[in-house]
């Protein structure tokens, strides 16, 4: 698992664990945390821009599949910063890539859906037949990298399943992440914070829409993945709902019961209008998502006792 001390990678790995299988992490701590790591989990703090340390660790372990997990995943930073963005995410992934080649793993890497395929017209979800349409560095990277994994999973043979997430939240989440509204929203309204909707085009308006995945079905479908369920397919991790920041603000306002006060933000410049992707390959392959108001309730819950014990 690389990235298993971040966001989703830490899921995925507990979730392994909890299967039955033995978990290695690679992670650099770059945005994951220590304390994210399941205690049971062998951790290897490896750069994977660094390929011949990763490749020592992984042909050890000698894994059965490679969760890529590992990313520059900020789409600001990306544009800050757009050569390390490639560098971890186009060269870094093409390292573990020809790792899991040289191991004969499965290899499953998380791509965006929120990002790739850019404005997504209202009334309409995008398809995994849709073209990529990157708006942003980190957009490219990820566009990027499905290609040379086509390219190079055809040619070399390797097995690969790429996932399309689209917003995923849930517990553990921090704020600098693709759907870090979600826990942005959380610590503040459980602190008695005011939360500010940002406009997608005119202040006042209700917000960007995006469609929320919860981080239990991005978990699902990777375990999928290991198993070989999905070897060589492209899939959007999603619910096909778009969701406002507004309605989501309602709803965590909701949940969190507590006096709250919603301001207006102005339009943030880069923010895409509206991302809903098309779930219905994930659904005949996985079964239903999570209904956002089960994931956001759970959510609110972990939050809650988060902040409590802080
Ligand atoms: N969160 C979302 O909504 C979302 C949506 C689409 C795709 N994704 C993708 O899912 C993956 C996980 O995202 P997340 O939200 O859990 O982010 P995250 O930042 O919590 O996790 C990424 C992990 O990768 C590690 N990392 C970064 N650069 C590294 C490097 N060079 N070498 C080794 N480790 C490194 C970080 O320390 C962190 O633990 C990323 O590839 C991201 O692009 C996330």
């Amino acid at each position: 698992m690389t990235g298993g001390a971040g966001f989703i990678g830490s899921h995925v790995s507990e979730a392994a664990l909890e299967a039955g299988h033995e978990v290695m992490v690679v992670d650099d701590l770059s945005t994951g945390k220590i304390e994210n790591l399941p205690p049971s989990a062998e951790f290897h703090p490896i750069d994977i821009r660094n390929r011949d340390a990763f490749r020592e660790a992984a042909l050890r372990f000698d894994p059965h599949a490679i969760s890529h997990h590992a990313a520059q995943a900020s789409v600001s930073s990306s544009v800050r910063d757009p050569v390390v963005d490639a560098e971890i995410n186009v060269l870094g992934s093409l390292h573990v890539a020809s790792v899991a080649l040289e191991c004969e793993s499965r290899f499953v890497f998380s791509s965006t859906g929120g990002a790739l395929y850019g404005e997504v017209p209202d009334g309409q979800v995008a398809a995994e037949g849709w073209a990529a349409r990157p708006l942003s560095p980190y957009a490219c990277s990820k566009a990027s990298f499905e290609l040379y994994l086509r390219a190079y999973g055809q040619a070399s043979g390797l097995r690969y399943t790429i996932l399309r997430y689209g917003n995923v939240y849930g517990p553990r989440q921090d704020p600098h992440g693709e759907a870090g509204v979600v826990a942005i929203f959380l610590r503040r309204l459980l602190s008695a914070q005011p939360i500010q909707v940002n406009a997608r085009a005119t202040e006042g308006d209700d917000g960007c829409v995006r469609d929320y995945v919860f981080v239990r079905d991005a978990v699902r479908a990777n375990l999928a993945a290991f198993e070989g369920v999905l070897d060589g397919r492209t899939i959007n991790i999603a619910t096909g709902v778009g969701t406002s920041t507004r309605t989501l603000a309602e709803r965590l306002v909701g949940l969190v019961d507590e006096p709250a006060v919603v301001n207006d933000g102005a339009f943030r410049a880069g923010d895409l209008q509206r991302s809903v992707l098309d779930p219905s390959v994930m659904i005949s392959a996985l079964g239903e998502p999570t209904p956002l108001e089960q994931g956001l309730s759970d959510t609110t819950e972990w939050f809650r006792e988060e902040v409590q014990s802080s």
